[in-house]
């Protein structure tokens, strides 16, 4: 399924706050207007964040709106009491430095395991992790577990701004399958699919490998290779263009409910079927869940006579076509100093923002009407994170391998339990200039709180 498609889920529960603001959206029909000229992952316009990490430079108001992207980094990430060091994206201002990861919904350690735990509470749009980098050609392999029941969709992906895209995903309504797919630039195509066999995904750890070259792919579960495309394959003799994922691209693992009622039929049935939203899981732990131990990223040499003249970032030559041969590296910056900033004028804001923060006055006037709206949402996912520590009285599999995580919501008491509730806000931020104060006051309170990097 179209990395989009699970993207839509998680907005779609924030819609009744969005629609409260103006909000353009974009697509290929619509691109962004000059004043919010950076096509989100979302399909929202806007500044900031909106022009990191997927920014969309075809529907964007100009394809160089969207920053230049991070190059790739060989890490090696153990996810190990690691919820600390996972950046929340709506608020990461692109400085890859900060973080390998970024992530939007609900992560919690899993100390038992050593691992990290991708939730998706009732009711809502799942997590997705992202990396804060490109790979333009690399080996990723994951470690994980996925999640299991109808409706309920993991998926391990390779996934580019404009939306070439690698996929593994699992249908929790069949643990030993794996899908595997690709989409070019977006393009619906029902025919990229194709299905690796392995046992129950739920209960056991494997480690499922991307190996994304310039002229073939595979697909690997526990070192065997289950799939092979060759981008010969893909050529389109009236694109005259290779219909393969060729662009500089994030790596995502996400859980998001497939089978929700409100998805399109043919999503729902691809899922496995409506999605049970009483299910046991829902219970105890609270939450649908995806686990995830370690991940590697490998990087290999940018394609033989790509132009370049710096090492620091990916960027497109122009606005044309989007296919390998019109990417570059350069040395431009990926970072923005504000929420304000765009590709188009990268340190708007700057000196704005920072006399906000620093001014007292307006931090006070702030901090007074940004608590309730913050405590709001700070409560709501207290509730959810809450529900799931009271209820942990042990029966059966799943249960026993959440109790842990009463261990460590101690910690996220403290913190460490990260949710998205700053979300809502920061969509807002950018497409509505009104709400750009409170957004920022929000991030105020809560690095206050700690509850931020
Ligand atoms: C693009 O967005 C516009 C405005 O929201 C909408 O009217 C149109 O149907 C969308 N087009 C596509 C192809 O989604
Ligand atoms: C988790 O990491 C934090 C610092 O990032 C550290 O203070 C804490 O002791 C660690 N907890 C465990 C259980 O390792
Ligand atoms: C980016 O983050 C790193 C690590 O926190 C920091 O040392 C560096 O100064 C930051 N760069 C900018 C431009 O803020
Ligand atoms: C799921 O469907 C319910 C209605 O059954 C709706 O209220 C909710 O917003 C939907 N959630 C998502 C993430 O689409
Ligand atoms: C990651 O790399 C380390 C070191 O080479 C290796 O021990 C580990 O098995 C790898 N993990 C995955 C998920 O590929
Ligand atoms: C893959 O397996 C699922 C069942 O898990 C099935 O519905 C689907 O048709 C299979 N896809 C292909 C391409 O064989
Ligand atoms: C499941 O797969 C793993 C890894 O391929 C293997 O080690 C294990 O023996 C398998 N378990 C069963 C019950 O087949
Ligand atoms: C496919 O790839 C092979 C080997 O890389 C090459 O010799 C051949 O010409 C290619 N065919 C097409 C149609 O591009
Ligand atoms: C080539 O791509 C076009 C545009 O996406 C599509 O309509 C056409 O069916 C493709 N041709 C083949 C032979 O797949
Ligand atoms: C590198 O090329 C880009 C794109 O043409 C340009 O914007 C940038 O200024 C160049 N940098 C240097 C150092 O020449
Ligand atoms: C960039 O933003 C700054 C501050 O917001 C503004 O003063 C400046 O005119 C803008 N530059 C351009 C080229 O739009
Ligand atoms: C902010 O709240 C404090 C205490 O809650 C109150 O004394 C102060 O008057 C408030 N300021 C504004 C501007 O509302």
């Amino acid at each position: 399924m179209r990395f989009i498609t699970s993207i839509l889920c998680l907005i779609a529960t924030t819609a009744q706050v969005i629609a409260a603001a103006e909000v353009y959206t974009c697509n290929a029909t619509v691109s962004c207007p000059e004043e919010y000229p950076c096509c989100s992952q979302y399909g929202q316009c806007g500044t900031g964040e909106y022009c990191l990490s997927n920014c969309n430079p075809i529907f964007s108001y100009e394809y160089d709106a969207c920053l230049p992207e991070p190059v790739c980094k060989d890490i090696s990430t153990k996810f190990d009491n690691y919820t600390s060091k996972v950046a929340n994206i709506n608020t990461f201002l692109g400085n890859a430095s900060e973080a390998d990861w970024l992530y939007t919904g609900t992560v919690l350690d899993y100390d038992d395991e050593g691992s990290m735990i991708l939730a998706m509470p009732k009711n809502s749009g799942g997590t997705v992790l992202t990396s804060s980098r490109d790979v333009w050609y690399g080996k990723i392999s994951a470690r994980l577990k996925s999640s299991h029941l109808a409706g309920v969709i993991t998926a391990f992906i390779v996934f580019s701004g404009v939306q070439d895209e690698l996929d593994f995903e699992w249908v929790g309504a069949d643990l030993n399958t794996v899908q595997t797919n690709y989409y070019w630039q977006g393009l619906l195509d029902y025919h990229n699919s194709a299905n690796i066999s392995t046992n129950d995904t739920f209960d056991n750890y494997h480690t499922y490998e991307i190996d994304w070259h310039e002229d073939y792919t595979t697909w690997s579960i526990d070192g065997v290779i289950g799939r092979t495309l060759l981008r010969n394959e893909t050529w389109n003799e009236t694109l005259q263009a290779y219909k393969y994922p060729q662009t500089p691209s994030r790596i995502h693992l996400s859980i998001w409910p497939g089978g929700n009622a409100t998805n399109a039929p043919g999503t729902i049935a691809w899922a496995g079927g409506e999605i049970d939203w009483d299910a046991d899981d829902i219970t105890d732990p609270g939450y649908y869940y995806a686990i995830v131990n370690e991940i590697n990223v490998t990087c290999y040499d940018a394609p033989s006579g790509t132009s370049q003249n710096g090492t620091e970032s990916y960027i497109y030559k122009n606005g044309d076509t989007f296919l390998q041969s019109d990417v570059m590296i350069s040395n431009k910056r990926f970072y923005l100093d504000s929420y304000e900033g765009t590709g188009l004028n990268i340190t708007a804001g700057a000196t704005t923002s920072s006399t906000a923060s620093s001014s007292s006055a307006t931090s006070s006037t702030s901090h007074n009407s940004t608590s309730k709206e913050s405590s709001t949402s700070h409560d709501s996912s207290t509730s959810v994170t809450s529900s799931a520590y009271h209820n942990s009285s042990s029966t059966g599999h799943s249960t026993a391998s959440i109790t842990s995580v009463s261990k460590s919501s101690s910690h996220s008491s403290s913190g460490a339990s990260r949710t998205s509730s700053s979300n809502t806000s920061s969509r807002l931020s950018s497409a509505n200039s009104g709400s750009l104060m409170s957004f920022n006051n929000i991030i105020l309170f809560f690095s206050a709180l700690g509850l931020l990097l």
